[in-house]
């Protein structure tokens, strides 16, 4: 059964644009996801808002529609999850009202789009990176290694953090999923050393256990699983 759904956008020109919200209606079943809602929005000659404003396109970031990506990640009704994972019909409150915000914890370039580059800034910085690469005998189980390395580095256990944006030396769950991916495949001591000293001064240190981003992440990565194995190779056998 067809109804009318009303979709609030943050909108913002750019980083140093004053925000405002732009309202949209759009009619359907409301089996279609938040992003294929957005895309069809775009795909129109001519979009026209709730009161009859013409409106630009809403700028946002996408690529593969089926939570491989991570590009996706925006607030729905103020929770961080992946646009292509949601679908109107679940989002809408019972008057069809839905509100799109861009993460709260990166610059926004425009509209529903942020600068994620802190997170793979902060892997450089960390020395998250393969020198020497082992190719059998891993200390962790292969199981293990394949879910961090299903990480989209999309941002989303950053959005949730009570420390990540407050402790400017806390690097967030993303870095702790790709630090334990790679300790436990390096095989070049020096390097190994620096990375979990890495690790120590910017994740262990300060994370204070909330476990917040256990509950976020879209994937339901095993992220306590993955944190003590990092602890284990990184804090507690001490390189
Ligand atoms: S751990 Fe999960 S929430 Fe965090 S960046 Fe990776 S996929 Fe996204
Ligand atoms: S356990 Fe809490 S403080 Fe630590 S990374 Fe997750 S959300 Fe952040
Ligand atoms: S578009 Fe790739 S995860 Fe949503």
């Amino acid at each position: 059964m067809s109804r009318t759904f009303r979709i609030t956008v943050k909108r913002q020109a750019s980083a140093s644009d004053k925000p405002y919200l732009q309202t949209f209606a759009y009619s359907c079943d409301g089996k279609i996801t938040v992003a294929d809602f957005l895309r069809e929005l775009n795909s129109q000659d001519r979009i026209v808002d709730v009161e009859g404003h013409e409106a630009s396109p809403v700028v946002w970031e996408c690529a593969c529609f089926q939570k491989k990506c991570g590009a996706c990640a925006m607030r729905i009704n103020r929770h961080p999850v992946l646009a292509c994972s949601v679908f109107l019909k679940d989002a809408a409150n019972n008057r069809g009202e839905i509100l799109l915000e861009p993460l709260g914890k990166f610059p926004v370039i425009r509209d529903l789009k942020v600068d994620r580059s802190m997170i793979s800034e902060r892997l450089k910085e960390m020395r998250v990176w393969l020198t020497e690469k082992k190719t059998y005998e891993f200390d962790q189980s292969p199981d293990l290694q394949f879910q961090a390395a299903r990480c989209m580095l999309c941002g989303i256990c950053l959005e949730v953090c009570p420390t990540f944006g407050y402790n400017p030396d806390f690097a967030g769950a993303a870095s702790m999923v790709k630090t334990e991916k790679i300790i436990d495949r390096n095989q070049d001591d020096s390097h190994l050393k620096e990375m979990c000293g890495e690790y120590r001064k910017h994740f262990f240190n300060h994370c204070c256990q909330s476990l917040s981003c256990v509950k976020a992440c879209p994937l339901h990565l095993p992220l306590e699983e993955l944190q003590a194995a990092a602890n284990r190779q990184a804090v507690w056998k001490k390189k």
